[in-house]
């Protein structure tokens, strides 16, 4: 089958501009391939080079060798079958939820009655019914999740990119939001790389888990595959032995990994 996000080879190397013999590899020969429906979760230690893999998928960033391929063609410019999700906020403050959920089908030409009834439907299914006209400031951190949520689901991508979207919000809170996410992923089974520092949800939400190295030059050092059953409740599949047995696979890989990278942060500040 054709996946729906191809990573073929990729390498980032940053120059900087100051000095160009100043160079940084940050992402070295990675191949990652992404089948459609599948849940793929990528994880590694803080700066080893997840967000520029993202990027890379988006079409935010040019490789700097390697090739993207989006369902079999190569991706050029911004990647239009993706949808993002990043970690920090990305609503616009001046305008309400609603119309922070339709701003996409507007830019695409939605005719604006049926974007309203798109958005309406999009802001109940993630638990916002009368939230409609409250502007960002007047809705809690989660809520603001769940607005970003619905802006990108609304737009039906094939792909969705997340990077660490939960991360700022308080565990209940984002318990609850990765079973929203899995819920509503269930229903349209979309690909999805998922972007964490967080081994347990990583496991809790995939399919595959794929594991990094630690930088420079980060690449998959590890790919598991996981089999546990679904629907899950991201809560109580942490209790489950297969959980607790994938959970010790991957992180004898990842542990020595983030240790390096620990090590680094501390060289660099
Ligand atoms: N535009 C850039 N220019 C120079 N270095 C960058 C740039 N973007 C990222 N980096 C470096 O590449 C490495 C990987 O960054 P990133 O992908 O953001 O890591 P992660 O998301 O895993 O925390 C880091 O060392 C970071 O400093
Ligand atoms: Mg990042």
């Amino acid at each position: 089958m054709t996946p729906a996000l191809f990573l073929d080879d990729i390498t980032c190397t940053f120059v900087s501009k100051d000095d160009r013999s100043q160079r940084y590899t940050a992402v070295a020969n990675t191949t990652l391939a992404i089948a459609p429906g599948e849940f793929v979760s990528v994880v590694g230690p803080t700066g080893c080079g997840k967000s520029t893999l993202l990027n890379v998928s988006a079409g935010l960033l040019q490789p700097s060798s390697g090739n993207v391929k989006i369902f079999g063609e190569s991706l050029n410019g911004i990647n239009a079958r993706a949808g993002y999700m990043f970690q920090a906020e990305a609503l616009m403050p001046w305008r309400s939820a609603l119309h922070n959920v339709i701003a996409g089908l507007q830019y695409r030409g939605m005719d604006e009655a049926q974007a309203q009834e798109l958005g309406k439907q999009w802001l109940a299914r993630v638990g916002l019914k009368g939230f409609e006209d409250r502007y960002p400031h007047q809705l809690s951190g989660g809520m603001r999740k769940r607005v970003a949520l619905a802006q990108t689901l609304v737009m039906d991508p094939d792909i969705i990119l997340m990077d660490e979207p939960f991360s700022a919000l308080d565990i209940q809170t984002r318990q609850l939001m990765e079973n929203e996410v899995l819920e509503l992923w269930n229903a349209k089974k979309k690909a999805v790389l998922f972007i964490t520092h967080d081994l347990d949800e990583a496991i809790a939400m995939s399919d595959r888990v794929v594991v990094l190295s630690a930088g420079p030059a980060t690449h998959p050092i590890g790919e598991f595959v996981i089999d546990l059953p679904r629907p899950r409740d991201v809560a109580e599949i942490r209790t489950h032995p297969r959980f607790v047995e994938l959970h010790q696979q991957i992180w004898s890989v990842l542990r020595d990994e983030v240790l390096k990278g620990y090590q680094q942060q501390k060289t660099a500040t």
